[in-house]
């Protein structure tokens, strides 16, 4: 080794603590995706504080292993323990427990489990330069997605979204044309076309899997003014067909996003509206390695499923999970032929919001 390399034993150390954690937030994920499928969260929520005795009669599970299970999860902060009960604290309650709030992300552990069946096919990704489609993922892929972003689109997109969109809700309640692209599992469109039944809406998706998922949404809610299609077969109508036009987390994720963004903006209207939601990151890399609070879970994501998604044919665009922020979208719809760019207030943690127009 030489000089320069010397190794500071402290800092060894803790280094190698460093990465221990890291390792450790692997089986944090394996164990608390399995304690939200046993539904351990929801239980706490409801009983806790409790020993393990009083979970297990609770939820009719196995005491010894319950016992473990808490004793990990106490270890990694997630449940707090005192007097030998293990509860929730009430902002660990929200995002654990509570499907329906804003900050709920214990369907990020099962997101992050499901791509590790994938893990051994990506050495040869990093060879050759293909990646994964969504649909090789299994169908986990697009209910994980489904779920994560489920909430948003339930109970926000409707009442607070789409108001802050000029002049949209009124078409929407007279009747308008509108496509929902890589529309996953038809959470969105379901709640639009169940808003406004004067309207009629298209999804697009080029995963099966996802379709599947939509069309049995859509049939067990019975709307009868929406429907879904894969584009490789019914590509977007090359004419100016729709007064609306959604993206949810897609533009990032596509082969070519260039050809994505042209198609859109020749089947909108001249008096139409894309609202597009995409990764909310930062222009350059060094600016997400300083301040984005999430640049590891979603570089994480994106070498797993949306680059590798991006990257799935010879020349694909691989923009990354971070690759469409505001600057790179500015950009690129300028090119595609759209004048007006704005930024909605409506935004989360994950996710900015745009109006961009022709
Ligand atoms: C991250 S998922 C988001 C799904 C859904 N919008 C949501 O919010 O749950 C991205 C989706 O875009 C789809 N997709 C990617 N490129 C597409 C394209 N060119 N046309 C239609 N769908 C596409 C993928 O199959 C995937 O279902």
């Amino acid at each position: 080794m030489s000089q320069a390399k010397r190794v500071d034993r402290e800092r060894l150390e803790k280094f190698f603590f460093r990465v221990a954690n890291q390792v450790s937030a692997g089986f944090n994920c394996s164990l608390s995706a399995l304690g939200d499928r046993l539904g351990l969260y929801k239980a706490l929520a409801d009983v806790g504080p409790v020993n393990s005795d009083e979970l297990a009669e609770h939820t009719g599970l196995h005491e010894r292993w319950l016992r473990e299970w808490l004793r990990h999860q106490a270890c990694v902060g997630q449940v707090d323990y005192a007097d030998g009960r293990f509860g929730l604290s009430p902002e660990a309650e929200i995002v654990l427990a509570e499907e329906d709030h804003a900050f709920f992300f214990a369907s990020g552990f099962n997101a992050v489990t499901a791509t590790y069946p994938a893990i051994p096919r990506l050495p040869d990704a990093f060879r050759t330069g293909l990646g994964l489609t969504y649909d090789d993922h299994g169908a986990a892929c697009a209910c994980n997605l489904e779920r994560m972003s489920g909430h948003l689109q339930r109970t926000e997109l409707v009442p607070k979204l789409l108001p802050e969109v000029d002049g949209i809700v009124g078409k929407l309640e007279a009747g308008a044309a509108v496509a929902d692209v890589g529309c996953g599992s038809g959470t969105a469109l379901l709640a639009m076309a169940e808003a406004f039944p004067a309207s009629t809406f298209t999804g697009y998706d080029t995963s099966n899997h996802a379709l599947e998922n939509a069309r049995r949404n859509l049939a067990a809610s019975g709307v009868e003014n929406a429907r879904v299609v894969n584009p490789t077969g019914e590509p977007m109508p090359d004419a100016p067909t729709f007064d609306l036009v959604t993206t949810f987390d897609v533009v990032h994720d596509t082969t070519h996003p260039a050809e994505l963004i042209r198609a859109i903006r020749n089947a909108l209207k001249d008096d139409g509206v894309w609202v597009c939601a995409d990764i909310r990151s930062f222009p350059t890399f060094e600016q997400n390695l300083a301040e984005h609070p999430m640049a590891a879970l979603l570089y994480g994501f994106s070498v797993t499923v949306c680059m590798s998604a991006s990257m799935s044919t010879p020349d694909g665009a691989g923009l990354g999970t971070l690759g469409f922020n505001e600057e790179v979208a500015r950009g690129m719809t300028g090119d595609a032929g759209f004048s007006r760019f704005e930024v909605l207030e409506y935004g989360n943690a994950m996710n900015a919001f745009y109006d961009i127009r022709p």
